[in-house]
């Protein structure tokens, strides 16, 4: 049989794959997405020998080790993102929330942060830099944890590696990446050990119906995630981040994202940064 060089996909093919990707995923594609679905897609059709869209939608929801699936979100997903996007984000939360954090836990000292949608790494990253600076010489008596998660496997894998390129890890302050970064070469940084200790990276689908975490967060970041997601799913997953933030604690979202304050269960502090009363 010979297997076509481009492939085409049908309207019912792919009305098929988008509810399949948004059932699965929470992951919203309107009319106009698909080409970016036949040109992600491609590479995978024709490395899986598959003669089409319909043939490649029959193994992903038959396949039982859940490899496809994987697969397809790593080619649907965007996974953009850099150190200090939105960067006033990361002043707040160094200048305000954490201090009110350490306060609040001065007796436990006992500190959750999630980055929900990690992507690469970069966001986490910064957190911990963070972290580490805030809590300086007191880091030792602190349990202090930053849970980083996104469904990406691809993305993850770079997160946990954390080597970037040297153009990027230039977006970083000199003093910070002095402390935390090691040069591996003209082209490539790694996050220290130390720096690399302080995130637990997993992977996890944010439309898990039940959220695994015992304890409740002090602060989650969940930015540029829920852009891709319905009204419907972004609002039944901020109520399970609310129902996982402990009391006074924050929800920081994209500034390009929006919560609607009506239905919001947390309120509105300042653009793209929510409590939990
Ligand atoms: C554009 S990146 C945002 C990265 C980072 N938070 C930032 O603001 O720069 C969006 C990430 O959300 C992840 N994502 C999309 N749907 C998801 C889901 N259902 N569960 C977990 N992560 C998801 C994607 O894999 C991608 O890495």
């Amino acid at each position: 049989m010979t297997l076509p060089t481009s492939f085409t996909i049908s309207d019912d093919e792919f009305t098929a794959l988008r509810e399949l990707i948004h059932q699965r995923f929470g992951i919203h594609l309107g009319d106009g997405k698909k080409a970016l679905v036949i040109g992600r897609l491609q590479k995978i059709l024709r490395q899986g020998g598959f003669s089409g869209f319909s043939d490649y939608y029959r193994f992903v929801v038959e396949e039982t080790s859940g490899q496809g699936l994987s697969d397809l979100v790593n080619a649907i997903s965007t996974n953009h993102t850099y150190f200090f996007r939105e960067a006033d984000h990361f002043t707040i939360f160094s200048q305000e929330v954490l201090p009110r954090c350490l306060e609040r836990h001065a007796q436990d000292r006992d500190l959750r942060i999630w980055c929900a949608g990690c992507s690469s790494g970069e966001e986490a990253y910064v957190l911990a830099m963070l972290i580490l600076e805030g809590l300086g010489r007191d880091h030792a008596r602190w349990n202090a944890g930053l849970l980083a998660t996104d469904i990406s496997q691809k993305a993850l894998a770079v997160a946990e590696a954390g080597i970037y390129p040297d153009e990027r890890v230039q977006q970083i302050p000199a003093p910070l990446r002095t402390r935390y970064w090691q040069r591996l070469d003209d082209e490539r940084w790694q996050a220290s050990e130390a720096l690399r200790r302080e995130i637990t990276f997993r992977r996890f689908n944010l439309m898990n119906d039940r959220f695994p975490f015992r304890k409740p967060f002090d602060v989650i970041f969940c930015r540029n995630v829920m852009i891709y997601f319905d009204q419907d799913t972004r609002q039944r997953l901020v109520q399970r981040f609310h129902d996982h933030t402990t009391s006074g604690g924050h929800l920081f979202i994209g500034h390009s994202e929006s919560l609607g304050r009506d239905r919001c269960p947390y309120r509105y502090l300042r653009p793209a940064m929510y409590i939990k009363d």
